[in-house]
Protein backbone atom coordinates (compact mmCIF):
# COMPACT_ATOMS: atom_id res chain seq x y z
CA UNK A 1 0.00 0.00 0.00
CA UNK A 2 1.13 3.56 -0.91
CA UNK A 3 2.91 5.43 1.75
CA UNK A 4 -0.04 7.35 4.00
CA UNK A 5 0.84 11.57 4.24
CA UNK A 6 -0.43 14.11 5.73
CA UNK A 7 0.69 18.06 4.99
CA UNK A 8 -0.14 20.75 7.29
CA UNK A 9 -0.45 24.25 5.26
CA UNK A 10 -1.14 27.79 6.08
CA UNK A 11 -0.74 29.82 3.22
CA UNK A 12 -0.30 29.21 -0.77
CA UNK A 13 0.13 25.41 -0.81
CA UNK A 14 3.00 25.61 -3.54
CA UNK A 15 4.88 22.73 -1.95
CA UNK A 16 1.62 21.01 -1.18
CA UNK A 17 0.95 21.24 -4.88
CA UNK A 18 4.47 20.13 -5.97
CA UNK A 19 3.63 16.53 -3.31
CA UNK A 20 0.36 16.66 -5.37
CA UNK A 21 2.02 16.66 -8.95
CA UNK A 22 4.92 14.36 -7.71
CA UNK A 23 2.22 11.48 -6.72
CA UNK A 24 0.49 12.28 -9.92
CA UNK A 25 3.12 11.51 -12.28
CA UNK A 26 4.28 8.72 -10.36
CA UNK A 27 7.63 10.29 -9.40
CA UNK A 28 6.59 9.64 -5.28
CA UNK A 29 5.09 6.89 -4.37
CA UNK A 30 2.46 7.78 -2.04
CA UNK A 31 -1.32 8.98 -1.32
CA UNK A 32 -2.21 12.59 0.31
CA UNK A 33 -5.15 11.21 3.25
CA UNK A 34 -5.38 14.68 4.71
CA UNK A 35 -4.44 18.20 3.94
CA UNK A 36 -4.79 20.53 7.39
CA UNK A 37 -4.85 24.06 7.36
CA UNK A 38 -4.32 26.75 10.57
CA UNK A 39 -5.88 29.44 8.36
CA UNK A 40 -9.64 29.45 6.86
CA UNK A 41 -7.71 31.64 3.41
CA UNK A 42 -4.98 29.45 2.95
CA UNK A 43 -4.88 28.71 -0.71
CA UNK A 44 -3.90 25.55 -0.69
CA UNK A 45 -7.12 24.34 0.79
CA UNK A 46 -8.53 25.29 -2.48
CA UNK A 47 -5.70 23.22 -4.34
CA UNK A 48 -6.21 20.49 -2.17
CA UNK A 49 -9.81 20.15 -2.87
CA UNK A 50 -9.37 20.77 -6.49
CA UNK A 51 -7.33 17.66 -6.16
CA UNK A 52 -10.52 15.53 -4.57
CA UNK A 53 -8.27 15.62 -1.12
CA UNK A 54 -9.75 15.62 2.01
CA UNK A 55 -9.32 18.95 4.48
CA UNK A 56 -9.25 20.00 8.14
CA UNK A 57 -9.20 23.29 8.55
CA UNK A 58 -8.13 23.89 12.33
CA UNK A 59 -7.73 27.55 13.46
CA UNK A 60 -5.77 27.99 17.01
CA UNK A 61 -8.33 31.14 17.00
CA UNK A 62 -10.77 29.15 18.55
CA UNK A 63 -8.98 27.38 21.06
CA UNK A 64 -7.87 30.66 22.46
CA UNK A 65 -11.33 32.25 22.31
CA UNK A 66 -12.34 29.50 24.93
CA UNK A 67 -9.15 30.07 26.99
CA UNK A 68 -7.77 26.67 26.21
CA UNK A 69 -4.26 26.23 25.97
CA UNK A 70 -1.86 25.83 22.92
CA UNK A 71 -1.23 22.53 24.49
CA UNK A 72 -4.63 21.61 24.07
CA UNK A 73 -4.62 22.51 20.57
CA UNK A 74 -1.52 20.58 19.70
CA UNK A 75 -2.87 17.47 21.31
CA UNK A 76 -6.33 17.68 19.26
CA UNK A 77 -5.06 18.56 16.05
CA UNK A 78 -2.60 15.65 17.00
CA UNK A 79 -5.51 12.86 17.54
CA UNK A 80 -7.44 13.99 14.33
CA UNK A 81 -3.99 13.37 12.60
CA UNK A 82 -3.86 9.98 13.90
CA UNK A 83 -7.37 9.23 13.17
CA UNK A 84 -5.93 9.20 9.26
CA UNK A 85 -3.04 6.48 10.62
CA UNK A 86 0.04 8.23 8.56
CA UNK A 87 3.35 7.16 7.76
CA UNK A 88 4.74 10.49 6.92
CA UNK A 89 3.45 14.22 8.26
CA UNK A 90 4.71 17.18 5.68
CA UNK A 91 5.07 20.29 7.17
CA UNK A 92 4.81 22.43 4.14
CA UNK A 93 4.69 26.02 4.84
CA UNK A 94 3.08 25.23 7.99
CA UNK A 95 3.85 28.60 10.43
CA UNK A 96 2.99 27.52 13.52
CA UNK A 97 5.27 26.20 15.94
CA UNK A 98 4.42 22.53 17.21
CA UNK A 99 5.06 21.67 21.03
CA UNK A 100 6.85 18.73 22.40
CA UNK A 101 3.25 17.35 23.13
CA UNK A 102 2.20 17.06 19.40
CA UNK A 103 5.58 15.50 18.07
CA UNK A 104 5.39 12.96 20.88
CA UNK A 105 2.38 11.32 19.39
CA UNK A 106 4.68 10.58 16.56
CA UNK A 107 7.67 8.68 15.95
CA UNK A 108 10.22 10.70 14.15
CA UNK A 109 7.90 10.49 11.16
CA UNK A 110 7.65 14.55 10.60
CA UNK A 111 9.50 16.68 8.00
CA UNK A 112 9.51 20.50 7.45
CA UNK A 113 10.65 22.59 4.74
CA UNK A 114 12.67 25.74 5.25
CA UNK A 115 13.90 28.27 2.78
CA UNK A 116 17.17 29.06 4.32
CA UNK A 117 20.26 27.10 5.16
CA UNK A 118 20.49 25.45 8.44
CA UNK A 119 20.56 27.94 11.44
CA UNK A 120 20.20 30.69 9.33
CA UNK A 121 16.77 32.51 9.75
CA UNK A 122 14.90 30.21 11.52
CA UNK A 123 11.46 31.44 12.11
CA UNK A 124 9.28 33.41 9.23
CA UNK A 125 9.78 36.38 6.66
CA UNK A 126 13.51 33.98 5.98
CA UNK A 127 13.60 35.06 2.04
CA UNK A 128 13.85 38.54 3.12
CA UNK A 129 15.71 38.64 5.63
CA UNK A 130 18.58 36.40 3.69
CA UNK A 131 17.90 39.22 0.74
CA UNK A 132 18.35 41.97 3.08
CA UNK A 133 21.84 39.98 4.97
CA UNK A 134 22.99 39.94 1.20
CA UNK A 135 22.19 43.60 0.49
CA UNK A 136 24.12 44.39 3.85
CA UNK A 137 27.20 42.28 2.86
CA UNK A 138 26.28 39.81 5.62
CA UNK A 139 26.10 36.64 3.25
CA UNK A 140 26.07 35.59 -0.05
CA UNK A 141 23.83 32.93 -0.59
CA UNK A 142 21.17 31.11 0.99
CA UNK A 143 18.86 28.01 0.54
CA UNK A 144 16.65 25.56 1.17
CA UNK A 145 16.38 22.41 3.91
CA UNK A 146 13.99 19.70 4.38
CA UNK A 147 14.77 18.13 8.10
CA UNK A 148 13.34 16.38 10.66
CA UNK A 149 11.26 18.15 12.87
CA UNK A 150 12.55 18.37 16.47
CA UNK A 151 11.02 21.12 19.25
CA UNK A 152 13.36 23.91 18.56
CA UNK A 153 11.92 25.38 15.16
CA UNK A 154 13.33 25.04 12.16
CA UNK A 155 16.08 23.28 13.68
CA UNK A 156 16.26 18.77 13.91
CA UNK A 157 18.87 16.70 11.63
CA UNK A 158 18.89 18.21 8.10
CA UNK A 159 18.09 15.74 5.78
CA UNK A 160 18.38 17.66 2.18
CA UNK A 161 20.02 20.89 2.13
CA UNK A 162 20.44 23.03 -1.51
CA UNK A 163 22.44 26.14 -1.26
CA UNK A 164 21.12 28.67 -3.94
CA UNK A 165 22.48 31.61 -5.06
CA UNK A 166 22.00 35.53 -4.43
CA UNK A 167 22.58 37.30 -7.49
CA UNK A 168 23.62 41.36 -7.37
CA UNK A 169 20.64 41.82 -9.99
CA UNK A 170 17.89 40.21 -8.15
CA UNK A 171 14.57 41.58 -6.70
CA UNK A 172 13.49 40.05 -3.68
CA UNK A 173 10.63 38.58 -6.12
CA UNK A 174 13.50 37.23 -8.08
CA UNK A 175 15.35 35.31 -5.31
CA UNK A 176 11.76 33.99 -3.69
CA UNK A 177 11.09 32.32 -7.07
CA UNK A 178 14.80 31.16 -7.42
CA UNK A 179 14.08 29.83 -3.70
CA UNK A 180 10.26 28.55 -4.24
CA UNK A 181 11.99 26.39 -7.88
CA UNK A 182 14.05 24.66 -5.71
CA UNK A 183 11.91 23.89 -3.04
CA UNK A 184 9.05 22.51 -5.18
CA UNK A 185 12.08 20.03 -6.20
CA UNK A 186 13.46 19.17 -2.82
CA UNK A 187 10.30 18.56 -0.86
CA UNK A 188 10.01 15.63 -3.28
CA UNK A 189 13.04 14.53 -2.45
CA UNK A 190 12.80 15.02 1.24
CA UNK A 191 9.72 12.96 1.46
CA UNK A 192 10.89 10.20 -0.86
CA UNK A 193 14.35 10.00 1.09
CA UNK A 194 12.51 9.68 4.83
CA UNK A 195 9.68 7.01 3.26
CA UNK A 196 13.23 5.47 2.20
CA UNK A 197 14.61 5.75 5.72
CA UNK A 198 11.22 4.62 7.32
CA UNK A 199 10.81 1.27 5.13
CA UNK A 200 14.08 0.09 5.98
C1 LIG B 1 7.78 28.02 1.84
O1 LIG B 1 8.74 28.93 1.34
C2 LIG B 1 8.32 27.28 3.05
O2 LIG B 1 9.68 26.99 2.96
C3 LIG B 1 8.05 28.29 4.14
O3 LIG B 1 6.75 28.76 3.84
C4 LIG B 1 6.59 28.78 2.40
C5 LIG B 1 5.29 28.11 2.05
O4 LIG B 1 5.01 28.25 0.68
N1 LIG B 1 8.16 27.71 5.44
C6 LIG B 1 8.76 28.31 6.48
O5 LIG B 1 9.20 29.45 6.43
C7 LIG B 1 8.87 27.48 7.75
N2 LIG B 1 9.63 28.15 8.72
P1 LIG B 1 3.80 27.46 0.01
O6 LIG B 1 2.58 27.69 0.92
O7 LIG B 1 3.63 28.06 -1.33
O8 LIG B 1 4.15 26.00 -0.05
Amino acid sequence: MAPRIVVLISGNGSNLQAIIDAINSKTLEGQIVLVVSNKKSAFGLTRATQAGLPTLTFPLKQYKDLGKTRIEYDLDLAKKIKEYNPNLIILAGWMHILSEEFLKCFDDIIINLHPALPNQFDGTNSIERAYEAFKKGDITKTGVMVHKVIPDVDKGEPLLIEEVPILETDSLDDLETRIHNVEHRLIVQGAKKILDELNR
